[in-house]
C-alpha cells in the first residue's frame, strides 16, 4: 500500500502554517495588512511574462491563441478513418501545446454534477471540519491540504482534497473521518467520477499511441485496473483572495504524472505557457482539459511536452477544479518505445521509475531547492543521468 512506501516518508517534514481561510479573514478584517511572505510570489510569476521588446504584439498573440479542442462525438464505433482523424488531432495538440480540451466525451452530466456538489459541500465546511480530512502521515498530497507546495518554495493560494482511486481507493476512509455516517453519497459520486475518468484516460492514451503509429495499448496497458497504476482524484478549491494580484492559485509547474484530466467550473483561472506568454484556458461547458504530464513526455521520447501551466485567483469569486491524475505504477521502468527512437539513436531520457522521480520531488521539498526539476535530471547528458 502506498503509505508503506519509503519514498513517501521523505515528505513528512512539513511546516504547519495558519489555514488559508484564517489568513483571508485576517486580511478582510484588517487584522493584517498584506499577504504573509510565503504567499508573495515573485513579480515575474504573478505578472504575465511577455517578450521584452514588444508587449503589444505579445498581448495580441495571447488573445488570438486558444488551446485546441478535440471532439469525441464520433469515437464510438468509429471507422478506422474517423478514429485516425481524431487521434491525429489529439497528437498534434499534444505536440504543439501539451494541452487540449475534449468535448462530447459521453460522460453523463449527472456524474459531473454529483461530484461538483460533493466538492462544494466539503469546501463549505468550517476549517475545523475540513481539517478532519487532513493529510494522513506519509501520504503527501492526499486528504485535505494547502499551505505548502511540493513544486516550489512559495505557497500557492488554494486548498485541495484528494485521495487515491487506485490501487486502493481512499475515499471511504477519508469520508469516515469527516462525516459520522461516512457519507455514502459523497463516496459514490467520487467513485463514479473516477471510474468514468479512468475510461476516458485509457481512451486518450490509446489515441495518443495511435497518433504516434504505435500499437494502441503501448501506454494504456500500464493503466488498467490490474496494473497497480496510481489514479488520484483531487479537488482544487481557490478561495477568493483580497490581494489576488500578488499571489497565484498554483505557481508555474508541469504535472508529475502521465496524464491529467481536469474539469474547471465556469470561472477562468488556468493558464498554459505558450512560448513567452500565458494563454488562458477558456471554460467550455462540458469540456475536460487534458494535459501531458512528465512521464508521457519521457514515454513519447519528447514528442509530447509536459507544458508548464499555472492558475490565478480572483478577488471576489471562488473557483473549483476537479482533477483526475494518472501516474504509472511506481516501479515500472519508463522508457520510450523503440518505434520512437531512430536508428543508432538513444532515447532522449534515460530509463527511470515513478518512485525515483517522486524521491527527487520530495527531496526538493525537504532541501527547499527547487532548481532541479525531476524530469530534467532524467535527460541523457545531464549530470544525474549518468
Ligand atoms: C493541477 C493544476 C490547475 C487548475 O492541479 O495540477 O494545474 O486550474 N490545476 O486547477
Ligand atoms: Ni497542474
Amino acid at each position: 500500500m502506498a503509505t508503506a512506501e519509503p519514498i513517501y516518508q521523505l515528505a513528512t517534514t512539513v511546516q504547519v502554517y495558519d489555514n488559508i481561510r484564517t489568513v483571508e479573514a485576517q486580511l478582510r478584517n484588517c487584522k493584517i495588512e498584506s499577504l504573509p511572505e510565503r504567499y508573495l510570489w515573485p513579480a515575474e510569476v504573478v505578472e504575465n511574462p511577455k517578450p521584452a521588446n514588444d508587449e503589444a504584439v505579445a498581448k495580441e498573440e495571447a488573445q488570438n491563441l486558444s488551446i485546441p479542442v478535440v471532439d469525441l462525438a464520433e469515437i464510438d464505433g468509429a471507422s478506422e478513418e474517423v478514429r485516425g482523424k481524431i487521434a491525429r488531432a489529439m497528437g498534434k495538440a499534444c505536440e504543439e501545446w501539451g494541452f487540449f480540451q475534449v468535448i462530447n466525451t459521453g460522460i453523463p452530466t449527472t456524474v459531473m454534477d454529483d461530484v461538483n456538489t460533493s466538492a462544494r459541500e466539503f469546501f463549505a465546511f468550517p476549517v475545523e471540519q475540513m481539517e478532519k480530512a487532513t493529510e494522513p502521515p506519509g501520504k503527501p498530497l492526499m486528504g485535505y491540504g494547502g499551505r505548502l507546495s511540493f513544486l516550489s518554495s512559495k505557497v500557492p493560494w488554494y486548498e485541495y482534497l484528494g485521495e487515491f482511486h487506485t490501487p486502493e481507493p481512499g475515499v471511504e476512509a477519508l469520508a469516515k473521518n469527516v462525516w459520522e455516517d461516512g457519507n455514502p453519497r459523497f463516496c459514490k459520486a467520487i467513485t463514479d467520477y473516477c471510474n468514468s475518468l479512468e475510461q476516458l484516460g485509457l481512451l486518450i492514451l490509446e489515441l495518443l499511441a495511435e497518433s504516434l503509429n504505435l500499437p494502441k495499448d503501448t501506454y494504456s496497458q500500464h493503466f488498467d485496473k490490474n496494473s497497480n497504476y496510481r489514479g488520484t482524484w483531487r479537488f482544487n478549491y481557490y478561495t477568493p483572495c483580497p490581494k489576488a494580484t500578488q499571489t497565484v492559485g498554483q505557481g508555474p509547474h508541469s504535472d508529475p504524472d502521465a496524464l491529467t484530466i481536469l474539469r474547471q467550473d465556469q470561472v477562468a483561472g488556468l493558464q498554459v505557457r505558450k512560448g513567452n506568454t500565458w494563454v488562458t484556458v477558456e471554460p467550455l461547458p462540458g469540456a475536460f482539459v487534458v494535459n501531458v504530464g512528465d512521464f508521457l513526455q519521457a514515454w513519447s521520447n519528447d514528442r509530447f511536452p509536459s507544458v508548464e501551466h499555472r492558475a490565478f485567483v480572483n478577488e471576489k469569486t471562488d473557483r473549483l477544479s476537479i482533477v483526475y491524475f494518472m501516474s504509472p505504477p511506481p516501479m515500472l521502468n519508463i522508457e520510450a518505445p523503440s518505434g520512437l527512437i531512430g536508428e543508432n539513436q538513444q532515447s532522449v531520457f534515460r530509463t527511470f521509475t515513478y518512485a525515483e522521480y517522486l524521491g527527487i520531488m520530495f527531496k526538493n521539498r525537504v532541501t527547499g531547492d527547487f532548481s532541479k526539476k525531476p524530469l530534467d535530471l532524467m535527460r541523457r547528458g545531464t549530470e544525474a543521468a549518468n
